[in-house]
């Protein structure tokens, strides 16, 4: 029912938007899970310490609860039956990391305490998380929570979940950064969301000057609170408005995800994406286009003599965009493609 429209070839295409978020940062676009298992929504397993009247409740067909004093271990089954398969890991993963966030404990806590008893408060909280993960809400928003190169970003709905593949930009960001050196390098992260790029090396590289743009202040907040927690003392400044235009100085490394879903692709997105993460935050137009494009533009008075552009894209937007780089005027002295760690062909590289 929520399966994506786009042949599976499609699919491995937009992997970063297809990819469920699994809480350990593996990809998992092929796990085939919809809206439910397959089997009615009220359909009773008999087991578990589930309600009597475990479904259904007021009309919606994936609420789910648990009665008090239902184990550790029965909860989990339970759990991973209502969200998948039973023989499905990422219904077993996901049912394990909801159950140690509810208990405030790691998930070898739970294969060692089978036997604990949920109290009443317990089992409202892990009913609540299983019945809105049953409606895909992301893992990452139940939690509050994303892992980004080994540092804990707060993300909820104002802000996309940041995703694995684009750690690849932090590398490139900060090997740009040691290449330089002679004075503070100022760097622009255009698109910022939960401010994971600009953040994250703003912690790696202390001495560069980092800015973070976004269009929704929503997201700016979201960001802010990132930086209050993850670099108190200083880290980058977030400004609001499009593009590159509230940057007041002009960068030496510019990197940015910005949205690069087309019209048409949106619709086929799993729902886990399109219910859930901010539209501004994936459409870009009848291509997919539109903000990479205007983000080329504007280029010319925002990029250092000798800076760097590091543009995250989709797979089948690589030539295109080269293209479209090679035509830029000043001309870039080197234009390239690099592949993520899956062998997807998903930055451009520019430079001046
Ligand atoms: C794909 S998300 C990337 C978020 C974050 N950089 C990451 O990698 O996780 C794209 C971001 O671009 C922002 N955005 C969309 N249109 C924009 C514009 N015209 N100017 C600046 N930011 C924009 C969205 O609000 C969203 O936060």
């Amino acid at each position: 029912m929520f399966e994506p429209k786009e042949s599976p070839g499609e699919r491995d295409k937009l992997a970063p938007f297809y990819s469920s978020d699994r809480p350990d940062g593996h990809i998992d676009i092929n796990s085939g899970r919809g809206a439910d298992n397959g089997r009615p929504p009220d359909k009773v397993d008999g087991e578990g310490g589930e309600s009597q009247t475990r479904s259904s409740q007021h009309g919606d067909p994936f609420h789910w609860s648990l009665t008090q004093g239902t184990t550790v271990g029965r909860a989990l089954v339970s759990a991973a039956q209502r969200l998948g398969e039973p023989s499905s890991e990422t219904a077993r993963l996901d049912a394990q990391v909801l159950l140690a966030h509810v208990l405030n404990q790691n998930r070898s806590w739970l294969f060692a305490h089978h036997e604990y008893e949920l109290s009443d408060g317990d089992c409202h909280r892990y009913a609540d998380l299983i019945t809105r993960r049953r409606r895909r809400e992301p893992v990452a928003y139940l939690l509050g929570r994303k892992e980004f190169y080994g540092l804990e970003f707060v993300v909820d709905q104002r802000v996309l979940i940041p995703r694995p593949e684009t750690e690849l930009l932090v590398d490139l960001v900060l090997a740009q950064i040691s290449d330089r050196g002679d004075r503070p390098v100022v760097v622009a992260d255009v698109g910022t969301g939960s401010g994971a790029i600009a953040i994250t090396v703003a912690v790696h590289a202390p001495e560069a000057k980092v800015y973070g743009t976004d269009i929704s202040q929503d997201a700016l907040d979201v960001a802010e609170e990132n930086r209050k927690r993850l670099t108190p003392e200083a880290g980058p400044q977030f400004l609001e408005g499009d593009l590159l235009s509230p940057l007041p100085e002009p960068a030496d490394v510019i990197v940015a995800n910005l949205p690069y879903i087309a019209d048409e692709e949106y619709s086929g997105l799993q729902s886990d994406v399109r219910d859930y993460e901010p539209r501004v935050a994936l459409k870009a137009g009848v291509e997919g286009l539109d903000l990479i494009e205007r983000l080329l533009e504007q280029l010319p008075s925002k990029v250092q003599p000798r800076g760097a552009v590091l543009l995250e894209i989709s797979p089948r937007q690589g030539e295109i965009v080269q293209k479209m780089a090679q035509d830029l005027r000043p001309k870039p002295s080197y234009v390239g493609l690099r592949r993520d760690y899956s062998g997807q062909v998903r930055m451009v590289t520019l430079e001046f």
